[in-house]
């Protein structure tokens, strides 16, 4: 389902929202659930901040997939949770985590910088209490990832309306995403003292770069667990995820990536998977990595374009004043697949 439009949001500046009225602008964005858009409604602030969440993921997943054949295509560069993955693919569960991760972050981001209206500082963590534990107390802001991570899963978790085994994959994958956020939350502390001796300390919680974030999902992906839906007896919906490949009723751990589905090899186009295919992809002739051409064209060959880097080199200065440079040139070459 198409849920944020993205390119659409970035066009809608806050004050916009306040002067258009949330009513107006979230019945505008496509594809919102029922309880999106009633929570769109009741914290229009808050939306431009999801909107930049789910963007921080796709620029992450991009970025991370850069040299893969799928290269995060599915996401689209114009819609937030654009088409999403029919194929509940492990690349499909990385989309996820990474989405909910980033829009936990971004609020958690927002609500430090004192953007939004209904959050702001970790309030346990203000001012001088328990843990003043080897001369250091708590100060400064500390990020509210709890707030971060809330907010997440009333947005983003409601778009699970289908009562089916995508939905628990969903879920489990959003909630592996921001359970791997919360675990890289770190302590950041100054010290006080005369002449920087660290005599007395103030710490705080901060988030972690979303770059990194992003590397631990890509290690999640590369060992996510292949699960299938359990229903209880009587029930017809499937009611939890169990290892596939287990004997007995082993559960995925909460920051295993799930899939249900193996993957296409991407290497066509074809919708109904989601794949964009290979075709024009840039590839590395010495590469033998996912980016090599035979790996990322499939087998079906290249294109070399030939092309020639000119610069100025071995410039120096003579007295006085000018610089003198002779001008260099390589012969560059790069490949397409067919
Ligand atoms: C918070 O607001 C400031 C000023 O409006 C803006 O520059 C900044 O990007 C915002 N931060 C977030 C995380 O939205
Ligand atoms: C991903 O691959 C598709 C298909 O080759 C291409 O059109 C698109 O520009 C690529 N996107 C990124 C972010 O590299
Ligand atoms: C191609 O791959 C090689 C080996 O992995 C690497 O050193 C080189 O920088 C790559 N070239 C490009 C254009 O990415």
């Amino acid at each position: 389902s198409h849920l944020v439009s993205l390119g659409w949001l970035l066009q809608v500046a806050l004050s916009s929202v306040v002067a258009l009225g949330a009513n107006i602008i979230c019945n505008k964005i496509p594809g919102l659930a029922p309880r999106q858009r009633a929570l769109c409604q009741s914290r229009p602030d808050a939306i431009i901040v999801i909107g930049e969440g789910a963007q921080l993921g796709i620029n992450e997943c991009q970025y991370q997939f850069r040299y893969g054949r799928w290269n995060c295509s599915a996401l689209g560069e114009r819609t937030v949770f654009g088409q999403e993955l029919r194929v509940g693919s492990r690349e499909a569960a990385f989309t996820y985590a990474i989405t909910a991760a980033g829009v936990a972050h971004a609020v958690t981001t927002a609500c430090s910088q004192g953007n939004l209206s209904q959050c702001g500082c970790d309030r346990e963590k203000q001012g001088y209490h328990d843990y003043q534990e080897e001369g250091w107390k708590w100060g400064g802001c500390s990020a509210d990832v709890k707030y971060g991570v809330e907010f997440s899963r009333r947005f983003v978790d409601a778009r699970e309306i289908k009562k089916n085994a995508r939905r628990l994959m969903n879920l489990h994958n959003n909630e592996a995403g921001r359970k791997i956020l919360e675990e890289r939350m770190k302590l950041e502390c100054k010290c006080h003292g005369v002449s920087g001796s660290c005599t007395t300390k103030t710490c705080w919680i901060t988030l972690p770069k979303f770059r990194e974030i992003g590397y631990l999902l890509k290690e999640r992906y590369s060992d996510a667990v292949q699960v299938e839906p359990v229903r209880a007896s009587r029930l017809r919906q499937p009611s939890f995820l169990r290892l596939k490949e287990a004997r007995g009723y082993q559960k995925p751990t909460d920051t295993d990536l799930v899939y249900l589905e193996r993957s296409p090899n991407y290497c066509e186009e074809d919708t109904a998977t989601g794949s964009t295919g290979t075709r024009g992809r840039l590839c590395n002739g010495t590469s033998t990595h996912t980016d090599s051409c035979n790996v990322m064209c499939c087998g079906r060959g290249y294109n070399t374009h030939h092309y020639t880097r000119i610069w100025q080199c071995n410039c120096k200065f003579h007295w006085c004043c000018f610089v003198k440079c002779n001008t260099c040139s390589e012969k560059s070459e790069v490949f397409t697949c067919k």
